[in-house]
């Protein structure tokens, strides 16, 4: 199948989906990967934390995950994050389309290629989020009566734990917009691929510092996620052709040997 939805806090299923459950064994381990399928459409689901949230941001093996789609044939990701809001514009219960990323993540194993025979490669991340997929989210958001914000800077931290007030006030400087702890290096493995990769961002906080106290609005979010969710699927049932580099990212020093 084609295309693939990644879903992270608050969402554990597609509305109207049958989900059938695959372990799909990898060369990095086993993924959890569900088939979901609604009149005659079909797409892989991945739940980030697993369908029970079981699975903390730093202990996601995302390069099994990744290569779980690639093994069933997806070429297309639209991925959702829960986040905390830095940039004022982005109130907890908004929405925002990812256009680039800091990464502040460490020791998560950042590439598929280390080298011998598992290939050397170098990957552009000059557009990370593809670009044509996003127009496509913006284009039928409206439909969907959902707000987003477009162009906005992913800071991505190690987690589990929040971050300090001095660490939110350096991303700020920094041009970061939103904070979540997953999505680096997922962004970073679907490029790594060849498969075009588009992100939503959900806010459920303010990022540490902006408010007196953290106040988290996961309760109030259904309605929301349940929109997102529509038009999550809405998109990638509409994609045609794709006019983007995404597929040309890849340099290869030396390819893998299959
Ligand atoms: N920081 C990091 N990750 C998050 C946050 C946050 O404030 N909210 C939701 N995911």
């Amino acid at each position: 199948m084609e295309s693939a939805i990644i879903t992270g806090t608050g969402i554990y299923a597609i509305p109207g989906f049958e989900l059938e459950q695959q372990q799909i064994k990898t060369p990095f381990g086993l993924a959890q990967v569900n088939i979901a399928r609604k009149d005659g459409f079909e797409l892989a689901y991945l739940a980030r934390h697993g369908l029970n949230h079981t699975t903390p941001p730093h202990n996601i093996n995302f390069r099994a995950n990744l290569k779980a789609l690639q093994m069933l044939g997806v070429k297309r990701v639209l991925a959702t994050y829960a986040v905390g809001s830095i940039n004022r514009e982005i109130p907890p219960m908004g929405l925002a389309l990812l256009s680039d990323f800091l990464d502040f993540t460490n020791n998560r194993p950042l590439t598929f290629y280390e080298g011998g025979k598992s290939g050397l490669a170098h990957t552009s991340m000059d557009a990370p989020y593809c670009p044509a997929m996003g127009r496509k989210i913006l284009e039928l958001a409206a439909v969907h009566k959902l707000q987003i914000h477009p162009e906005t800077v992913y800071v991505a931290t190690n987690g589990p734990r929040f971050e300090t007030p001095a660490e939110i006030r350096m991303y700020a400087k920094l041009g970061g917009d939103v904070v979540g702890m997953t999505g680096v290096p997922e962004v970073v493995l679907a490029r790594e691929l060849n498969m075009h990769y588009a992100a939503i961002a959900y806010s459920i906080n303010w990022a540490t510092g902006l408010e007196k106290e953290m106040e988290f609005v996961s309760e109030k979010m259904q309605e929301i996620r349940q929109k997102l969710a529509g038009l999550v699927v809405h998109t990638l049932q509409e994609l045609k052709t794709l006019d983007c580099g995404c597929e040309k990212a890849v340099m290869f020093m030396h390819p893998p040997e299959e």
